[in-house]
């Protein structure tokens, strides 16, 4: 019987999506025979009430030095970083320079926000061909998991963090009370464990179930994350909603008694409660909604083949990879996916091995329909292509909302 990684009780699985493929493992020809696959479920704890995967993958299969995503891709998740270390700085005493330590700081596009600023930063970033991107920009970066041991080294060497803080990356980690037990004792007395990840209740809302894949290890709301905190002297004080990743929080920690809570944070546990997510009920309806929409993607692509029309994907995003999967879509119905990430073109896409193309190779020769798996970035991608809708292109998009638009209609 699968158990919950942080408090052992015996976990819920309510969606099961079967044998999946890495969702970030873009394959060379000649890769094809050994792929990796594992059995993608989620389950709920009813003990802690984290969300959590059923089968965990190997860190070192998901984290290596072919690792294929940058987190400098997106114009928007630049600006992103460049806000969030902007409102980091703001809370820690200017003089002497705070020193902030990043958890799974890629590339290292927050980092340079963060120095920018006046901080002095150091990166922990376990792939190492992103973590290289990083210091060739001069960017302090440690190739490695963060740990206990590790915290415990930067400590020593470093003396306490003002803020140690992660993008996208502690939802990567089962490892959670050795990751929040890390964090609070390389922190001073004063600082401040800040995080971001997508968030669960704006994951059911929108039925955004790509975001289920191995790497996201955990799907955190406000209860869960109170609840960790709690474990390792820490305390949740202060919640801030983001917009990207389709719906994402920001979480801050403080050591106990160093802060004072704001009331954001329980009104925020009482509208969990209130849509209830303590409860399996949410859940359920959340599995029966995938099947549907998977199979009008499905359907749609079927007919759109039918009536002889090319789809290309656009963006070969890691979490179109559950949807592609799960739906069974093949290259006889999407053609290729474009993707400016030069580690991703030329390559076979995940389990579906569908060929992905440099976007120049989108522009030279428009599809009939575009099938948007980089959601999360439509307004940024629309703004960019109106070349092709004034070609007479149209947009396919399932999320968040399903529509398939007659040119200018975006
Ligand atoms: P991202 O949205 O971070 O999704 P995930 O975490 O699911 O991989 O990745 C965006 C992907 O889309 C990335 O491979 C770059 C690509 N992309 C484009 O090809 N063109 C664009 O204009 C944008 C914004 C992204
Ligand atoms: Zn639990």
């Amino acid at each position: 019987m699968p158990r919950c990684l942080v408090c052992a009780t015996a976990i819920e699985p309510f969606i099961d999506f079967g044998r999946m493929p890495i969702a970030n493992r873009f394959l060379a020809p000649e890769e094809l025979a050994d792929e990796f696959f594992y059995n993608l479920a989620v389950a709920r704890c009813p003990g802690c009430e984290l969300v959590q995967l059923v089968e965990l993958v190997a860190p070192e299969q998901m984290f290596h030095e072919r690792y294929a995503y940058f987190s400098s891709t997106s114009r928007r998740m630049s600006e992103h970083f460049a806000g969030f270390a902007a409102a980091l700085l703001a809370e820690l005493p200017p003089a002497p320079a705070p020193f902030v330590v990043e958890l799974g700081s890629n590339d290292g596009i927050m980092l340079q926000h963060l120095r920018s600023g006046g901080a002095r930063v150091l990166g922990v970033e376990p792939s190492a061909n992103v973590a290289a991107v990083a210091r060739e920009r001069g960017l302090d970066t440690r190739v490695a998991f963060f740990d206990l041991a590790l915290a415990e080294q930067l400590r020593a060497e470093y003396g306490p963090a003002d803020a140690v803080v992660g993008a996208n990356v502690v939802c990567h980690v089962a490892a959670l009370d050795e990751l929040f037990e890390g964090a609070r004792r390389l922190l001073g007395p004063q600082g401040v464990f800040v995080f971001e990840d997508p968030y669960l209740p704006e994951i059911i809302a929108r039925t955004a179930f790509d975001q289920f894949y191995e790497e996201h290890v955990v799907y955190f709301r406000a209860e869960s994350v109170a609840g960790l905190a709690r474990r390792h002297g820490l305390e949740l004080v202060e919640l801030h909603p983001q917009a990207v990743h389709g719906g994402s929080m920001r979480y801050t920690l403080a050591p106990r008694g160093a802060r004072s809570a704001s009331p954001r944070v329980a009104q925020t546990i009482a509208r969990e409660r209130e849509l209830g997510l303590h409860t399996a009920a949410p859940y359920a309806a959340l599995g029966e909604r995938v099947g549907q929409l998977a199979k009008r993607l499905r359907e749609t692509l079927e007919q759109l083949r039918d009536e002889g029309k090319r789809v290309q994907g656009y963006g070969a995003t890691a979490k179109s990879s559950t949807m592609i999967n799960y739906a069974k879509l093949t290259p006889a119905l999407i053609e290729s996916i474009c993707d400016t990430t030069p580690a991703k073109q030329g390559r076979l896409s995940p389990g579906a091995h569908i060929r992905v193309v440099p976007h120049e190779a989108f522009v030279a020769d428009y599809p009939d329909v575009a099938l948007l798996f980089a959601w999360n970035h439509a307004d940024e991608i629309f703004a960019k292509e109106r070349g092709f809708e004034a070609a007479g292109g149209r947009w396919l998009t399932y999320l968040p909302e399903f529509r398939l638009d007659p040119p200018h209609m975006r």
